[in-house]
């Protein structure tokens, strides 16, 4: 393998959260995924779509995914030229960098956030530069011009849920020469959003995923929507069947059936001040969060430990080794009742 380019020898590779062989049998808190199951609109659209015989898999999807960015132009009020859909959220982060920074430029993302950024970058040979937070989650040593190509602003921030305001994220849209890009994957359970700085600066690309907030993780959808000139760039670069059939259809009903989107997430949101509440009150340290998990630290810094005892009741939550996480844990919200289940099982911990 002598041929093999040097950053991909030398990279290693992202570790997603950790899937267990029967998931039925947890509890699982470890990866943000939606407790409750899709709309039903979207069931029936992807059975629509197979049909009786299958017939519609044998041609090629719609390369444009039109009905989809048709659907996502009339919620979010954007025309489709201004929409790209994808396959996952990722995809369209991965083909970001690929159309803005070369082999040896620079990109930076806020850390602790969502790390895959780096692989991304690395894959690309990109140079990859990293800004911290204060205690009062404020960008550390951020530069009045930002020279680099790309700026990943992880909004709500994960893991650990707070939320950057539209004043901070549209002062960073000047500072930044290149792009920024708002990640929003969690968007929808907060109470703000950017997609108006989109049509003010044409240097902003907000990224949405129907991973999480439409219970959509295992079909792979997301979207960008940025000025057209940027999406005109980020349709070069996609596979041209990014989508496939059965993806198309989810997400055209996805985001046609608002009540149950609305219904499931004001029941997270719900079940996540609640449970941030019974967090509190058994002494553990809470970031409110904006998400639909929350970050919180145990008291008597053990929080490793409680990952384990928890682990050995079948609740899986995610424990980071990184030292600027490693003193808390990220729980995502899934039913009353699993988070019910949580808490009993901590009041347990000695
Ligand atoms: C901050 C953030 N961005 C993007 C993604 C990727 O989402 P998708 O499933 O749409 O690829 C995730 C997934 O966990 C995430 O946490």
């Amino acid at each position: 393998m002598t041929s093999l380019r040097k950053n991909i020898a030398e990279m290693t590779a992202y570790v997603p959260g950790y899937q267990p062989e029967e998931p039925e049998s947890w509890i699982k808190l470890n990866t943000n995924e939606n407790p409750y199951p899709p709309s039903p609109a979207v069931v029936e659209a992807i059975r629509e779509e197979i049909g009786r015989s299958g017939d519609s898999l044998r041609k090629y999807p719609d390369s444009a995914s039109r009905s989809a960015r048709e659907e996502a132009g009339l919620l979010y009020g954007f025309d489709p030229q201004w929409i790209i859909m994808a396959n996952g959220s990722d995809e369209v982060l991965n083909n970001l960098i690929r159309a803005f920074a070369a082999e040896g430029e620079e990109i930076a993302y806020v850390h602790p956030s969502y790390s895959y950024y780096r692989t991304l970058a690395e894959i690309q040979g990109a140079r990859v530069r990293t800004f911290g937070l204060t205690d009062k989650h404020e960008l550390k040593d951020f530069p009045e011009r930002y020279e680099g190509k790309l700026f990943f602003l992880t909004n709500p921030n994960a893991p650990l849920g707070f939320v950057f305001s539209q004043a901070v994220v549209e002062g960073l849209a000047e500072r930044v020469q290149g792009m920024l890009v708002v990640d929003e994957a969690y968007v929808d359970f907060a109470d703000e959003h950017s997609l108006e700085l989109v049509r003010r600066h044409d240097n902003v690309v907000v990224t949405r995923t129907l991973s999480k907030s439409y219970s959509l993780a295992g079909m792979r959808l997301g979207l960008a929507i940025a000025h057209p000139g940027v999406i005109v760039a980020l349709d070069k670069i996609r596979d041209h069947y990014n989508l496939d059939r059965l993806a198309q259809a989810a997400a055209t009903a996805a985001l046609g059936d608002q009540e149950y989107f609305r219904e499931c997430v004001r029941k997270i949101r719900k079940t996540r001040e609640w449970f941030s509440l019974e967090l509190q009150f058994l002494g553990w340290e809470v970031i409110p969060s904006q998400g639909n998990y929350v970050f919180a630290v145990p008291p008597g810094g053990k929080a490793e430990w409680i990952y384990e005892f928890l682990y050995e009741r079948k609740i899986l939550v995610r424990y980071f080794s990184d030292p600027v996480l490693a003193h808390g844990l990220r729980i995502t919200i899934g039913t009353m009742e699993e988070m019910e289940k949580t808490i009993a099982a901590l009041k347990a911990v000695r």
